[in-house]
C-alpha cells in the first residue's frame, strides 16, 4: 500500500462530472446538458483558430495582452485589472489558492455552482453553505453562516443549475454585510444572457470596494467552452497576487485569438442572445405546459422539477431523454436528486426535448398549481 498521503481535504472530492456528450449508438447526441451555445463559435473565432495553426510551435503571450485589451473595449473596464485564466474554473482556483486554506471557511449558497465546494476542499478550506430561499441566495442566511473564519463567499449571478439571481441592490446588501477582509467572488458566468433592468454583473461593485472580484467565461455566450477561456476583473492588489499565483502561459494562443475575434463579432454575440430570448421563455411554457414544475431562469437554461421517485422522477426522465438520443443533466451533485437541467438549444433540439418529455408524461396534463407564474 503506498504511504504517499494528499494533502486534507482532497480525498473529499468528489470528481466534477461534466455533461454528458455522447449516447451509445446514436452519431450525434442531443447535447442540451453543458449549458454551452447552441449557435457554435463565431464563424470569425473559427477562422482566427485556423490562422493561429501554423503557430503552435510558439508559446503564448503569457500577458494576454491584446485579449485583456479587447475585453476592456467590449466591456468598457480597464485591462490592467483583468485576469485571464483557463476557463472561470482554473480562476475560481487561483482565488482560493490565494485566499483560503486549511482552517478557512468558504461560503455558497447551498445549490451554488458545484466548483465552489470541490476547489475549497482543493486547497484544505471548509466548504459552508447557506440554505437557499425558493432556489435562491438567501442574502440573510449567507451572512447569518459568516464566521471569524470565514474568508470567501461565492456567489455565481445568475447561478447555475438554478437560473435564479440576486438583484444589484441584494447584491449590494450581500457585500455591505462582509467584513473587509472576506472577499466576495461575483461569478458572472451567464450575464451575457441576462436581460433584467435590475441586473448588475458585479464590474460596479468592484470598483467601488477593494474585497470584490468578478469572474466572467467564454464559454457560454461566446461559445468557445472548448479552448478554456475566463478571465475576472479585480482592483490592482488582487491583480498582481493573480499574476505571481498563475501559470506563466495559462492561457493558450488558440484560446486568445479566438477568445480576440469572438468578442469582435457583435452580430454573433446578438444573434446568440436573439436565440436565447426567444427559446428561454418558449422552453419554459412548453415544459410547464406539460404539467412540469420549471424553475424562473435569468440564464441559457432551465431546471425542472419531476417527481422524488416512481414512474414520473428525474431519473425516469433522464434515461428516458437519453433513449432517444436527447441529453438533459441530472442534478444528484446539486442535492437536487428529482431536478433535471435542459439548456436552450437550436429550435428543432428544443423541440425533440418537449415532445420526448410530452410522451414521458403520458401526454399534456397540468398539474394545478405546480406551474411557476413565470412560464404562464
Ligand atoms: C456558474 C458557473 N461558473 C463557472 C463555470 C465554469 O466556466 P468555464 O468554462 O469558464 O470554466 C460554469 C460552467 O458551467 C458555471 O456554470
Amino acid at each position: 500500500m503506498t504511504r504517499l498521503r494528499p494533502r486534507p481535504g482532497i480525498l473529499e472530492i468528489e470528481p466534477y462530472v461534466g455533461g454528458k456528450a455522447e449516447v451509445a449508438g446514436i452519431a450525434r447526441a442531443i447535447k442540451l446538458s453543458a449549458n454551452e451555445c447552441p449557435l457554435g463559435p463565431s464563424p470569425r473565432a473559427i477562422a482566427a483558430l485556423q490562422a493561429a495553426a501554423p503557430e503552435a510551435h510558439r508559446y503564448p503571450d503569457g500577458g494576454a495582452e491584446r485579449l485583456r485589451r479587447t475585453i476592456g473595449a467590449r466591456f468598457d473596464l480597464d485591462p490592467d485589472r483583468i485576469v485571464c485564466g483557463a476557463g472561470s474554473d482554473e480562476l475560481i482556483q487561483l482565488l482560493l489558492r490565494a485566499y483560503a486554506g486549511p482552517g478557512d471557511e468558504v461560503l455558497y449558497s447551498a445549490h451554488g455552482f458545484l466548483m465552489y465546494k470541490l476547489s475549497a476542499l482543493g486547497v484544505g478550506a471548509t466548504p459552508v453553505a447557506a440554505p437557499e430561499r425558493a432556489l435562491t441566495a438567501d442574502v440573510d442566511a449567507l451572512l447569518a453562516r459568516l464566521s471569524s473564519r470565514t474568508r470567501m463567499v461565492f456567489l455565481a449571478n445568475p447561478n447555475n443549475p438554478t437560473g435564479s439571481y440576486l438583484d444589484a441592490d441584494e447584491l449590494a446588501r450581500l457585500h455591505a454585510g462582509l467584513p473587509e477582509d472576506v472577499l466576495l467572488v461575483i461569478d458572472a458566468a451567464y450575464a451575457e444572457y441576462v436581460r433584467r433592468n435590475d441586473y448588475t454583473a458585479g464590474a460596479d461593485l468592484v470598483e467601488r470596494a477593494d474585497n470584490v472580484v468578478m469572474t466572467r467565461t467564454f464559454s457560454k455566450l461566446f461559445g468557445l467552452a472548448a479552448l478554456r477561456l475566463g478571465w475576472l476583473y479585480a482592483k490592482p492588489t488582487l491583480v498582481d497576487v493573480l499574476h505571481r499565483l498563475r501559470g506563466p502561459f495559462n492561457v493558450c494562443t488558440p484560446a486568445q485569438v479566438a477568445g480576440i475575434a469572438a468578442l469582435e463579432d457583435l452580430e454573433h454575440q446578438e444573434r446568440a442572445r436573439s436565440h436565447n430570448d426567444c427559446w428561454l421563455p418558449r422552453l419554459g411554457q412548453q415544459l410547464a405546459s406539460l404539467g412540469l414544475e420549471v424553475h424562473p431562469s435569468a440564464a441559457n437554461f432551465v431546471l425542472v422539477s419531476f417527481d422524488e421517485d416512481g414512474e414520473r422522477s428525474a431519473g425516469k426522465a433522464s434515461a428516458w431523454l437519453e433513449e432517444r438520443g436527447i441529453l438533459a443533466r441530472p442534478m444528484v451533485a446539486y442535492g437536487l436528486p428529482h431536478c433535471l437541467r435542459l439548456s436552450v438549444g437550436l429550435e428543432d433540439e428544443n423541440r425533440a426535448a418537449v415532445q420526448a418529455l410530452r410522451e414521458f408524461m403520458g401526454g399534456v396534463r397540468l398539474r394545478n398549481g405546480r406551474i411557476s407564474a413565470a412560464w404562464r
